[in-house]
């Protein structure tokens, strides 16, 4: 495996720009806007894992978007990696706050990144991390190195709850099987400090809407003597997180998880600096769950978020109205044995029973999907392990991530196989946010660590 720093080292200009070329392409898979360039990059996709070297590659239509399945197989009776990734993006709004266009990829140097980073919608999730796989592939088959039979699946809806994905998966479990599942689709502490996910939280995702007067009103005629559907809503939320932040909703931690003091104070060795923390963030203090601290807070813990209110008028200047209605979209991040479609029931039970006279509630279920936790004595996660410490010349370390990839649960679940999150990102990266990024350092850093998993996974597997 020499060979592969070499290999990144003569081809590194190329593996950036095909990545660019992708990253043009605004697959944003929760606009219907964008439906046609989500359709070509599935396309491309396909393109990319033909020329790697896949034998067979074809594009699987779904109700939904696409998934682009593709393998190459040199013996059954090895090992089958099966790579998950995603093709799909989140919408790149607020627009006006990206220092250049989301879909116009420029090499930008950062602080944390002196080597330069990829900016564009996209860049760290997922389709660099995911394509940094197919690189990995590229070389393997052209230094004749691949070790074992690798699969590739990757979807177009992740960013929209994967809905297609899980058609898929329960209808191709043959097709699918495997013995570990690979994807880089979250992050790692710092590029000098390595690190590998081994959890992810489930998720909760809903949207409320509060009825008064059938029609807006003004507010100074009515002001006073009718619910205002907006005041009541922010009341409602309000009552969500009692004076220590812990959820009110009744039953909301019965199923959680909790950690032992040692668990928690191995998850404290974890290098993490708070006023770092802060600083990063412009924040004069961190906010949460009592009893908690912010990596406890942000992982292993439950959370109720707004992530969206709407209602009334927020247009220029002042407008005096009372608003019929008001929206909120809330997402409930869950962790381990907290079942989601349990967690929505008691949402909405306990939320329309907040509701006062003079207001009708609906509660409206998105999506969802379950937590998620891995072992870090299976083969794949020692396998991953050595890759790291190869590379990085440090250990990884196991860290328990407050993201959602709902989807790997069910993966287990189906194709009865673990997954290991190798992810190459940073928290900095601002993926969902504007001025999305990916290291070039972190990128290479990938394509050589892809390979080396697969070697030690293949010899920890005899
Ligand atoms: N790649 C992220 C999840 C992630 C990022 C996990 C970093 C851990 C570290 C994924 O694309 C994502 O954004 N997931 C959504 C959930 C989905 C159902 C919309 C999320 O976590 O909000
Ligand atoms: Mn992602
Ligand atoms: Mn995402």
């Amino acid at each position: 495996m020499e060979n592969i720093k070499a290999y990144v080292q003569e081809h590194k200009d190329r593996f950036i720009n095909e990545l660019i070329e992708l990253l043009k392409i605004p697959s944003v898979s929760a606009d219907t806007a964008y439906s046609h360039d989500v359709f070509e990059t599935a396309d491309a996709v396909k393109a990319s894992l033909e020329k790697a070297g896949c034998d067979f590659v074809e594009i699987c239509d779904t109700p939904g978007y696409p998934i682009v399945y593709g393998e190459k197989i040199i013996d059954p009776a090895l090992p089958t990696v099966l790579v998950y990734g995603h093709y799909d993006v989140q919408p790149p709004d607020p627009i006006e706050l990206w220092t250049s266009p989301p879909f116009e990829p420029v090499i930008k140097k950062t602080e944390i990144h002196p080597e330069g980073a990829i900016f564009a919608r996209g860049s760290c999730d997922d389709k660099g991390q995911m394509y940094m796989h197919v690189k990995a592939l590229e070389y393997m088959v052209q230094s004749n190195t691949l070790p074992c039979n690798v699969k590739f699946m990757i979807e177009g809806e992740e960013e929209i709850g994967s809905k297609s994905l899980s058609w898929f998966v329960e209808r191709n479990q043959e097709k699918l099987k495997n013995d570990v599942i690979l994807i880089s689709d979250t992050g790692m502490i710092s590029n000098q400090q390595p690190s590998i996910t081994t959890g992810l939280r489930g998720l909760s995702y809903v949207e409320v809407e509060v009825t008064g007067p059938n029609r807006d009103l003004h507010s100074g005629l009515y002001g006073g003597a009718v619910a205002n559907p907006i005041n009541v809503l922010s009341k409602m939320i309000a009552s969500l997180h009692d004076e220590n932040n812990h959820i009110t909703i009744p039953g909301f931690y019965d199923n959680v998880a909790e950690l032992s003091l040692e668990e928690r104070a191995e998850m404290a060795k974890a290098p993490f600096n708070l006023e770092n923390y802060k600083k990063a963030l412009d924040l004069n203090d961190v906010y949460g769950e009592k009893g908690y601290v912010t990596n406890e807070r942000n992982s292993i813990r439950p959370t109720l978020d707004v992530n969206g209110i709407w209602g009334g008028y927020t247009g220029e200047g002042a407008k005096t109205v009372i608003a019929s209605k008001a929206f909120a979209k809330i997402s409930m991040r869950l962790v381990p044995n907290q079942d989601w479609e349990e967690i929505t029931e008691l949402f909405t039970k306990h939320f329309t029973s907040l509701a006062p006279a003079g207001v009708t509630v609906k509660v409206k279920p998105h999506h969802g999907g379950q937590g998620y936790v891995t072992p870090i004595d299976s083969i794949g996660y020692k396998a991953a392990n050595m890759a790291y410490t190869e590379t990085f010349g440090v250990p990884a370390i196991p860290v328990r991530s407050g993201g959602s990839i709902p989807i790997v649960a069910l993966f287990e679940k189906e194709l009865k196989s673990k997954t290991i999150l190798m992810g190459f990102g940073l928290d900095s990266d601002a993926i969902h946010s504007p001025n999305e990024h990916f290291g070039i350092f972190n990128y290479l850093k990938g394509i050589e660590t892809i390979p080396l998993f697969y070697k030690y996974f293949v010899e920890l597997s005899k």
